[in-house]
């Protein structure tokens, strides 16, 4: 390993020996990076150039054996290499999936499920007379090719939710240019309580995922209406701000998106903290690969993000990133996937705050939140965090 001088790598020629040995003909000089003169010297004398990173990960092809010898040899070098989704085979498969809105939204989650097969039966319930039954039938046509033994049932009716594992609502109206997500606070909130009243007695065990925007003030109200314990009632939102702050880091830095590690924790609007202090390229801080003023301006296409759709598409919102995002939730739960992740859950002093719901990062399980990450934010970020959480009380307090 190289080693680390006052969080500067320190490259000497023994390094560029081993990258030798190893096969390998350039080495990545990461910003930051002390080059001794002898490191330089070696790596002339044998033939190793010297790049500027960072580099694009090369993608391999499948292949025969020598090459595979030698990506596990390169996966062992001093080289960052992304770490890579583990999906875990004894991932859990739910028996019952019920989705509230079958919109782009909805749609997409449910035809990312069943593609993935991850539950037995998916129940896709929409207002609209026949939306829902023609997406059902139409993904059940999908079955002869995809091989998916998930079978999925469209109905106008409510009572199609009974009994699932996991309830998702996406229903509600979404925004138009010019809206923000706290303009729909009053229609939503009479959707959210409509549903929620069916789910606490149809489905009384389920975990409810809510998708209906202003996600934090509706997953308030989905459990003002069930009832139930904060840990069976999570708002989605952390997921797709992430996925939205990573894609905006790795374009910024141009590196690919599987070389960031972002959170984006707080509200699902403009009190939203894409956490900088811990984000990482690389495995290395950000601010090694970019300047404070790229850095704010990826913060800013994070909390914007949505609201770009939304403006490119005039009607509706973002529907597929949505609609992953509430994967990533479902596949963390079942265990598909391991480690935290950022979820909205009812706070009970997690990060100093308490009876507000809010983005956090996450242990989640077949049975809802289990427990807060610790992660040590910034004093700004946590004061960021403090002033989303008044936010939203003060707009709950208004509704
Ligand atoms: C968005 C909507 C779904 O962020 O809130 O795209």
């Amino acid at each position: 390993m190289t080693t680390v001088h006052n969080n500067r790598r320190v490259i000497g020629s023994e390094h560029i020996e081993q990258a030798r040995q190893r096969g390998r003909i350039v080495f990545e000089i990461l910003p930051g990076d002390i080059v001794t003169s002898l490191a330089a010297e070696t790596a002339q004398r044998l033939g190793i150039k010297l790049l500027d990173g960072p580099l694009e990960k090369p993608s391999y092809p499948r292949t025969d054996g020598k090459t595979a010898l030698r990506r596990g040899l390169y996966r062992r070098s001093a080289k960052w290499v992304a770490p890579v989704v583990q999906h875990h085979k004894n991932a859990q498969r739910f028996a019952k999936i019920a989705i509230v809105g079958a919109g782009g939204v909805g749609s997409n989650i449910a035809h990312l499920a069943a593609n993935n097969d991850i539950a037995s039966e998916i129940a896709l319930i929409d207002i609209a007379p026949g939306v829902a039954e023609a997406i059902a039938l139409d993904l059940n046509h999908c079955s002869g090719i995809t091989r998916s033994g998930t079978r999925v049932t469209g109905s106008t009716r409510l009572s199609m939710l009974a009994d699932a594992s996991v309830v998702i609502v996406t229903a509600g109206r979404a925004r138009s240019p010019g809206m923000t997500r706290s303009d729909l606070i009053d229609v939503n909130k009479r959707v959210i309580h409509s549903v929620g009243d069916v789910i606490k007695t149809q489905a009384p065990q389920a975990v409810v995922i809510v998708v209906t925007n202003p996600l934090d003030e509706m997953t308030v109200e989905m459990l003002r209406v069930t009832e139930f314990p904060r840990e069976r009632v999570l708002g989605m939102a952390g997921t797709l701000d992430s996925s939205r702050f990573r894609h905006s880091l790795a374009l910024a830095a141009n590196v690919t998106p599987a070389d960031v590690e972002a959170i984006a924790l707080g509200s699902h609007g403009d009190e939203m903290v894409p956490v900088t202090s811990l984000a990482k390229i690389k495995g290395r801080p950000v601010s090694d690969f970019l300047s404070d003023e790229k850095i704010a301006a990826c913060v800013k296409d994070a909390i914007t993000g949505g609201g770009q759709v939304v403006a490119l598409k005039k009607t509706g919102s973002a529907t597929i990133a949505p609609a992953h995002a509430s994967i990533e939730l479902l596949d963390t739960m079942r265990g598909a996937t391991s480690g935290a992740v950022p979820v909205s859950v009812m706070l009970e002093g997690e990060f100093g705050l308490d009876n507000v719901v809010l983005g956090i990062p996450a242990h989640i399980g077949m049975n809802g939140f289990i427990a807060a990450e610790p992660v040590l934010l910034s004093d700004h970020e946590q004061a960021m965090l403090a002033d989303a959480a008044d936010e939203i009380k003060r707009r709950l307090a208004l509704s």
